[in-house]
């Protein structure tokens, strides 16, 4: 089968998305709802296969992050935005597949030998954590999933795994492709990749006030200790966003920073000026759905029935291919 129209998308719910997630994934995922068949997933049995000890604020992190979704502009008339857990049929197809799945190929996806000895996770659930991607992939028989570089192996393992399911029972799922999203990189605040475990962010839940004060404190090139200083913008993070956020950074940003005419404060505020103006539509919409959680929730039922109808219509396809009841 070949590459269709329909897009898988998901992401862990970590609550607060941050300029990182949102230039890294969902402003793309706005952009490809029009022209395609698009589901939207919150994965929260995929926060288990490391927070399992931490589910309180689980119901608290999927609702911030649905506000942020619907703020940034996905249409839940267009996409079906979901929660994992509220369509069963993921949890089905994972246990069909873990039948089928050699353990060696759990072993060698890089991600599993990484992070099992950086955070010591050693669940059964962590090691299938990509074969769970997998159902969520396939369950929609999706021809396409945006991710970055990062998720290739897993991208990779759902081919292998539909390849195998489809020789043993017969066509059902069509391999999936990376649609690999390419953007400029987002350096947080201490000039690291942009990352709420190093709480080095800037969220699209701040407020302008917020949002200044953080870039005021941002991380700089090192030798310019003051205005007048002559500063490099290449190595500057702060500048790595203006090239995001301030269309003439390479004239009125870089050249004024390289003579010292440019100093941090003030070119600091210029960023914030920019970067505010560009999140505003982004903050106001999202301050009035903080206000209306009926409407966030609403359009997660919504979402789940669209999901939930599709995913089931595969796993009839799945359970006949199998002589399945
Ligand atoms: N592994 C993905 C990540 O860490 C999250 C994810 C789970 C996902 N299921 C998915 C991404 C399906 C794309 C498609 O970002």
């Amino acid at each position: 089968m070949t590459a269709n129209h329909i897009i898988l998308s998901g992401m862990q719910p970590t609550g607060r998305l941050h300029l990182g997630n949102y230039e890294g994934a969902l402003k793309n995922w706005v952009a490809l709802q029009n022209d395609f068949e698009m589901y939207c997933c919150i994965v929260d049995w995929h926060a288990l296969t490391a927070e399992f000890e931490k589910t309180a604020d689980l119901p608290e992190k999927i609702h911030q992050m649905a506000i942020d979704y619907l703020a940034a502009g996905l249409n839940p008339e267009k996409t079906a935005i979901f929660v994992q857990s509220q369509v069963k049929e993921h949890a089905e197809l994972h246990l069909l597949l873990s039948m089928i799945i050699p353990i060696p190929w759990l072993e060698r996806v890089p991600s599993y030998k990484e992070k099992s000895e950086e955070l010591g996770l050693d669940s059964y659930g962590f090691m299938g954590y990509p074969l769970l991607q997998a159902a969520d992939i396939l369950i929609y028989r999706a021809g396409w999933v945006p991710v970055g570089k990062d998720q290739l192996p897993h991208i990779e393992l759902t081919r292998e795994v539909a390849r195998r399911f489809n020789t043993l029972y017969g066509e059902v799922f069509p391999e999936p492709q990376a649609k690999l999203t390419t953007f400029a990189a987002v350096p947080g605040m201490d000039g690291r990749k942009m990352s709420k475990s190093y709480g080095n962010e800037i969220s699209l839940s701040m407020t302008e006030d917020e949002t200044r004060a953080r870039l005021k404190k941002m991380f700089t090139d090192p030798q310019k200790l003051r205005k007048g200083d002559p500063g490099r913008p290449e190595i500057c993070p702060v500048y790595d966003l203006h090239k995001i956020y301030s269309p003439t950074h390479e004239s009125e940003i870089a050249p004024p920073c390289r003579t010292g005419a440019l100093g941090c404060v003030d070119c600091k505020m210029k960023l914030a000026d920019n970067l505010n103006a560009a999140l505003r539509p982004v903050r106001v919409r999202r301050v009035a759905l903080e206000k209306d959680p009926d409407t966030v929730t609403s359009a997660l039922k919504s979402g789940a029935d669209r999901a939930r109808a599709k995913a089931a219509a595969t796993m009839v396809e799945v359970r006949k291919a199998m002589h399945l009841q």
